[in-house]
């Protein structure tokens, strides 16, 4: 998610899942051809498994893009055709492409010839006009037709006229049937489906019809939800027992990262969901807030925002 999955935010997640496949913000073709690309592409090792997102529509970028994911070291190298924004309509990047879908299947295709990695596409069930259960049966079959083998689907269409990309986050009606009823049509496939998450309870509901549950905003907002990811899901043990050991776990690499220049507050806005919901979370918040701006902030800043919420003796249970 742009602005929200940074590699801050994603070494976090990990000290609290290690089965959790993580995603990168969709980076731009053009941004990793024309821009600073290891500084769009850094991450830590610790965060993998790790699927990088592109944006692009152009299959000879989409292919250098591809390469360029398995030669840093990704997992999964994966192509929105979700996100509803201007500014990527005008580019031909994001859910516009659910209107090209030959176009969507050449990029696929053209990725898939150029790495070995998996490749995905995150994608919307529709789009204003190309709205029916036909249309999105033609994008399906195309771009499966081309290799891909994997759909994250968010389950509500994009309304790309009159709508902001938040609004495009609430307002179409999620139809998780829709889903259900591709995975039944394309067996063959795995289809992941994602949009307004929340609980487990929900996401055992949607993997009797689906492959995978893909959580967005509540992952985000709550992170401590994804401790329970590993027990509940993979059958292994909660890498960490509190919230606290979660946070110390990733003091040395914002140590790290402040050693080289990032400054504290670019990292600690990430940690702010960490304590959601717990006695003492609001102070936490508001020291961070408070201080982690200030010149020469560091460590000892959240080392003072831990104290303000007192560590369970024994171990919290995520639950959702
Ligand atoms: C701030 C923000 C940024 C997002 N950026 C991306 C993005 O870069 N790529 C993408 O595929 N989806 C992006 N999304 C959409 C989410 O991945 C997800 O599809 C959507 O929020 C619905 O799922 P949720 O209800 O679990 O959040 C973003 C969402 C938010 C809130």
């Amino acid at each position: 998610m742009m602005d929200w999955t940074t590699s801050h935010y994603r070494y976090l997640a990990r000290q609290l899942s290690r089965h959790t496949l993580l995603y990168t913000e969709m980076v731009t073709t053009g941004a990793l051809i024309h821009g600073d690309t290891a500084r769009f592409l850094r991450h830590d090792e610790a965060e993998y498994p790790l699927a990088l997102q592109l944006g692009g529509s152009d299959a000879g970028e989409l292919a250098h893009c591809a390469r360029l994911a398995e030669q840093y070291g990704f997992d999964e190298v994966n192509l929105n055709v979700g996100c509803p924004s201007d500014r990527v309509q005008n580019n031909m990047i994001g859910a516009c492409l659910m209107g090209h879908p030959d176009k969507v299947a050449e990029g696929v295709r053209a990725m898939i010839e150029a790495t070995d990695l998996p490749v995905t596409v995150k994608h919307r069930i529709g789009i204003d006009g190309r709205e029916s259960w036909d249309d999105l049966c033609e994008f399906v079959e195309k771009v499966a037709a081309a290799g891909c083998r994997t759909f994250i689907v968010h389950a509500r269409i994009a309304i790309l006229e009159g709508l902001s990309p938040k609004e495009n986050r609430d307002i179409p009606p999620l139809k998780y049937d829709w889903v259900y009823r591709l995975k039944a049509k394309y067996p063959h496939l795995e289809m992941i489906i994602n949009g307004g998450i929340k609980t487990f309870d929900e996401c055992h509901g949607h993997l009797r019809h689906t492959d995978g549950v893909m959580l967005g905003r509540e992952a985000y907002h709550n992170p401590w939800l994804l401790a329970g990811v590993d027990p509940e899901f993979f059958g292994q043990a909660a890498p960490v027992e509190t919230r606290h050991q979660a946070l110390r776990a990733t003091l040395p690499f914002i140590q790290s990262e402040l050693d080289r220049g990032v400054f504290l507050t670019h990292m600690s806005r990430h940690l702010l969901g960490l304590f959601h919901g717990q006695p003492g979370g609001r102070r936490f918040r508001r020291y961070i807030s408070e201080n982690a701006h200030k010149p020469g902030a560091g460590l000892e800043v959240i080392e003072t925002a831990l104290e303000k919420v007192r560590e369970p003796v024994s171990p919290e249970i995520a639950e959702a």
